[in-house]
C-alpha cells in the first residue's frame, strides 16, 4: 500500500463536453491511479491539479524568507511561505508521486514549473554544503518513485528519437526529481497527437496498456 501524490498539470480537462479536447496526460494519469485503485494499492492519496489552480511564482520576498532562518522569520515571511510549506509536507509523506504533464514550448507547462520552484528548497528538499567540492547539492529525501506520464504533440523525443535534442521535458523533470526524493522513475509517453493518425492511436493505446501495466507492478 502506497501513499500516492498525484500532479496534473495541463490547462485541458480531462473531461470536456467535447471529447476531443480532452486532457490526454490526465486521462492516462487517471488511468494509473484507477488500476491501482482496483489493486488496493493505495492507503493515502492527494490530488493537485496544478494546471487548473498553478502554486504562485517564487519572487525576491520568497527567496529572503527562504534564506531568514526559520526562528527569525517574521509573520510575514511565514505566510510567503506558506503555500511551499504545504506542497513540500505534500512530497514528504508521498511513497509514489505521479507527475502528468503535456509539452509545452519542447518543455513542462509553466504551471508545473512553478510547482517545482515552491518545492526545491535550501534546507527542506536540499541541503548546500560546498565541503562536496563541485557538487554541493544534496537531496534531503530518498526512497520515493516517480511515474511520468507526459503527451506530445509530435514525436521522437526518446533516446536516439529525432527529436531527442529538443526534448526539454522529461530531462528536466528526471534531473529535479532527485530532489523530491525520487530514486527512481518509471516513464510512460503519449505522441503524435498533432497527427491525430493511427500513429497518435497506436501510442496512445500503448500508453493506456503501460499505465494499468505498471500499476499491477506495484500492486
Ligand atoms: C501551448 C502549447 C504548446 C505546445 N508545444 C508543443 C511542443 O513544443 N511540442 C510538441 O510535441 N507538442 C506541443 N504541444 C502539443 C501538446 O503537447 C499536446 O497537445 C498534448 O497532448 C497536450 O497535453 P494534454 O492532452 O494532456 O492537454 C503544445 C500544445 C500547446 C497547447
Amino acid at each position: 500500500m502506497y501513499s500516492i501524490l498525484h500532479i496534473d498539470s495541463s490547462i485541458r480537462k480531462r473531461v470536456n463536453d467535447n471529447p476531443s479536447h480532452d486532457s490526454i496526460s490526465k486521462r492516462l494519469a487517471h488511468s494509473f491511479i484507477e488500476k491501482l485503485k482496483e489493486n488496493s494499492s493505495i492507503k493515502a492519496y492527494q490530488y493537485r491539479d496544478v494546471g487548473m489552480n498553478p502554486p504562485p511564482f517564487t519572487d525576491q520576498d520568497w527567496l529572503g524568507a527562504v534564506f531568514t532562518p526559520q526562528r527569525s522569520r517574521s509573520e510575514q515571511q511565514r505566510q510567503k511561505l506558506a503555500i511551499s510549506d504545504q506542497l513540500i509536507q505534500e512530497v514528504k509523506v508521498a511513497d509514489i508521486i505521479v507527475i502528468s504533464t503535456p509539452m509545452y514550448n519542447y518543455g513542462m507547462p509553466a504551471q508545473l514549473k512553478a510547482w517545482f520552484d515552491q518545492i526545491v528548497r535550501i534546507h527542506e528538499t536540499f541541503s548546500f554544503d560546498l565541503n562536496r567540492g563541485d557538487f554541493p547539492l544534496e537531496p534531503i529525501l530518498s526512497g520515493k518513485s516517480l511515474v511520468l506520464i507526459t503527451s506530445c504533440g509530435e514525436f521522437g523525443f526518446e533516446k536516439g528519437g529525432v527529436r531527442e535534442s529538443m526534448n526539454h521535458l522529461a530531462p528536466h523533470i528526471k534531473t529535479l526529481s532527485k530532489y523530491l526524493g525520487c530514486e527512481q522513475v518509471f516513464e510512460i509517453a503519449s505522441e503524435y497527437q498533432e497527427f491525430a493518425d493511427l500513429r497518435h492511436q497506436n501510442s496512445l493505446e500503448t500508453a493506456f496498456v503501460e499505465t494499468r501495466s505498471l500499476a499491477n507492478k506495484f500492486a
